[in-house]
């Protein structure tokens, strides 16, 4: 893109049809991204080492996991909390589309562990799991119906009575909260590479809300030192309040059981579960065997 064409472009972007998510499939986006996921000084992308032990403390927890479950991890990233789950003795089937992070999580051979590349909208999922994770807003990023799709996988990949800690982006945090619909807009400016940029960069912003669809777009354009293109990026996130997620995962054979602000005792004893910045579900599939049967219908009508 060059200036003229962002001086013309489409002012107000349809989501998921004029807009994307983050192109983490993309190597050097998700070169770049690894880099961020692994910097411990901050917890974009990923959060930090203690920060994650004590996660996956409550995911054991939650979960009820024993030593040789075998545990879902989707959108998994470079493997963080696969490694303390194996520290625990669960086995680990993660799922992330980003080459630079599976390629890191197989380079860890954590005893246990299987990375796949892929789509966790697409690719097939390992049956029989004794638990599912999908953390840090993954299924905020997807469509509407591509969450209603992920989250009927995840019943079907379930054994009976078993659980799913889905961590979402909380909905009060949404930009679209000030009510005001304005697109807002902003730019920054840093002198060293980051996710946006492997050297000096300027970045514009703009900021929209769509509050009938409660979608919000983020749209970036990085002007890169030395690069005569414009880079566009969009970043498309749904909000969920607790009526809707229940919503979607009973169409899933799926059934709230928890609601949290964090997955840290600490956050969580402060806030209530509606004033964090994630909220942490507690999600179970039936303990009768015929909802596979149902979680079977749920993928179909999903996909259908
Ligand atoms: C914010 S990071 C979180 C990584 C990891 N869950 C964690 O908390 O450490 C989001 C991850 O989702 C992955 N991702 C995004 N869309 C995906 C998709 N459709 N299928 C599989 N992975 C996806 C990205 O590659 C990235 O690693």
């Amino acid at each position: 893109m060059n200036v003229a064409a962002l001086a013309s472009r489409k002012r107000v972007p349809r989501p998921f049809v004029e807009t994307a998510n983050l192109p983490w499939h993309d190597p050097d986006f998700s070169r770049r991204a690894l880099r961020e996921q692994l910097n411990q000084s901050h917890d974009s992308g990923a959060r930090s080492e203690p920060t994650i032990k004590k996660h996956v403390r409550f995911i054991v927890e939650q979960l009820r996991l024993k030593p040789g479950d075998t545990v879902l991890d989707l959108t998994c990233g470079p493997g963080l909390y696969a490694k303390h789950l194996s520290g625990f003795g669960c086995s680990v089937v993660g799922i992330d589309i980003s080459p630079a992070a599976i390629e890191y999580a197989q380079g860890l051979a954590i005893p246990n562990c299987e990375f796949i590349l892929g789509d966790v909208r697409t690719v097939d999922y390992p049956a029989g799991v004794d638990g599912a994770l999908l953390v840090y807003g993954a299924l905020n990023t997807f469509s509407p119906e591509d969450a209603q799709l992920v989250l009927a996988k995840i019943s079907r990949a379930l054994k009976p009575s078993k659980r799913l800690v889905l961590e979402l982006c909380n909905t009060s945090c949404f930009y679209a909260h000030n009510k005001s619909g304005n697109t807002v807009q902003g730019w920054w400016c840093s002198d060293q590479g980051d996710l946006w940029s492997d050297g000096p960069y300027v970045a514009l912003k703009e900021r929209f809300y769509y509050p009938d669809e409660k979608i919000e777009v983020t749209r970036y354009y990085i002007i890169s030192e030395g690069s005569q293109r414009i880079k566009e990026y969009t970043e498309t996130c749904v909000s969920y309040d607790i009526p809707s997620i229940t919503e979607k995962l009973h169409k899933a054979g799926l059934r709230l059981e928890a609601v949290y602000s964090s997955m840290l005792p600490e956050q969580a004893a402060q806030q209530t579960a509606h004033d964090g910045v994630f909220q942490v579900i507690i999600a179970s599939k039936s303990a009768v065997p015929e909802s596979a049967s149902n979680s079977e219908a749920a993928v179909n009508e999903a996909t259908a």
